[in-house]
């Protein structure tokens, strides 16, 4: 049967798998495509000018590593409402509640537990197909995951077949959305589709939950938060969990957020307590140094600046690699058998890839991508493109 960017069949191998066998297999051409984790062409994940400079005013200046603070520093709570919330007015971003977590998947695995908690009965409806970790990470949720058809349709987000899935939906059922390069298809709604979809909440009673962990991927830094302008002009509430693992390159530092957009300060106040109470019964306190990298960067104008440009250059480089790779197909006549869509935002590209080749590159190529046909591109660089193209095209010849 044919894998396609459309449904994300039972995976045999996670991601964490799929990279501890590449690490153990001995070949020198080997290739890694499964990790959403940006890689220049040394195959490195750099470390960005702005968070050396940050981490080196923090050696010079942080004068204490004991703030015991559960929810993190307040500014970094200051930096998350200026770089998440830019289309906010100075009055709604102080009704923001922001608290750092161990990187957007903390903030999820946060949701699971408090929806299960206030909520026990709705059920969290996420994308088909979806990241592989969205499900586990909710797991602590028992009222139930849902899922919605997540589609291209004439190179578009289907907007329809989401709703088509939701309209079975209740009152009071959460629904979580990516606010930018839907992992894994690269596929996103355009601003009048994501305003069809926050009326649509509106009118369904959903509470949306983001999960916005490739900020500045799609467009820019602001651009890719004006869904969140969005939102605000037409729900009551909503959530958005964010991540600098990938715009800082803070990968192994877990420094994420999650933020509470209610109307209602007082049910605000209440999930911030118990928020704080499941964070003192797992990890008891955030670690501390990436958020304060986060936070220099963003607070000071001229880093912030600095930083934008060095997303920016990582966004283009995407932007030129998955180019050269569908330029590379096309010349070896397989863009046409292996992709149903060519307008991704972001790391990922599904391709058309049945189990059997899928197994047959990684047993004889060494080339490693998910078993669902996810490539991140983050890790593709112009001198493998070649290889991979030789390899696809070779499996049906
Ligand atoms: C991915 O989807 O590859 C990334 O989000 C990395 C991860 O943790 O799975």
């Amino acid at each position: 049967m044919q894998s396609s960017n459309i449904v994300q069949p039972q995976q045999k191998n996670t991601i964490m798998q799929l990279l501890e066998k590449y690490k153990l297999d001995g070949r020198n051409n080997k290739m890694s495509l499964t990790a959403g984790i940006y890689m220049d062409e040394t195959g490195e994940s750099p470390i960005l000018d702005t968070v050396k400079v940050a981490e080196r005013f923090l050696v010079e200046n942080q004068t204490c590593k004991a703030a015991f603070n559960m929810t993190g520093d307040v500014d970094f709570h200051r930096a998350v409402k200026k770089v998440v919330f830019p289309y906010f007015t100075e009055v709604e971003k102080k009704e923001i509640c922001v608290i750092q977590t161990l990187g957007a998947s903390g903030a999820i695995n946060l949701i699971g537990q408090l929806v299960n908690q206030y909520a026990p009965l709705s059920r969290i409806w996420v994308s088909n197909p979806t990241w592989e970790n969205h499900e586990p990470l909710l797991g602590h949720h028992l009222g139930g995951i849902c899922h919605y058809k997540y589609v291209a349709e004439n190179n578009k987000a289907s907007v329809s077949k989401i709703m088509e899935d939701l309209q079975y939906s209740k009152p009071g059922d959460y629904v979580l959305f990516h606010a930018s390069c839907h992992n894994p298809t690269g596929i996103d709604p355009d601003l009048y589709q994501w305003t069809e979809l926050a009326k649509f909440c509106k009118d369904m009673r959903l509470i949306p939950i983001f999960d916005f962990a490739y900020q500045g991927f799609a467009y820019d830094l602001e651009k890719d938060t004006e869904v969140f302008g969005i939102f605000k002009q037409n729900v009551d509430d909503f959530i958005v969990c964010n991540s600098f693992s990938k715009n800082m390159g803070l990968y192994d530092e877990r420094v994420g957020a999650l933020s509470f957009i209610f109307t209602d300060q007082e049910k605000t106040n209440s999930w911030l307590q118990t928020t704080k109470r499941l964070i003192r019964s797992s990890y008891s306190i955030p670690p501390i140094h990436g958020g304060a990298v986060a936070s220099h960067i963003i607070n000071n104008d001229l880093l912030f600046k600095q930083w934008g440009e060095e997303v920016s250059g990582m966004r283009k480089d995407l932007e030129r690699r998955r180019s050269d790779f569908f330029s590379a197909l096309d010349c070896v006549g397989m863009k046409e058998d292996i992709l149903d869509f060519d307008k991704q935002n972001g790391m990922f590209v599904c391709l058309k890839l049945t189990e059997e080749e899928i197994g047959t590159l990684r047993e004889k190529y060494g080339i490693y991508m998910l078993d669902s046909g996810r490539i991140s591109i983050a890790s593709l660089n112009s001198k493998k493109i070649p290889m991979l193209c030789e390899a696809i095209k070779k499996l049906r010849v």
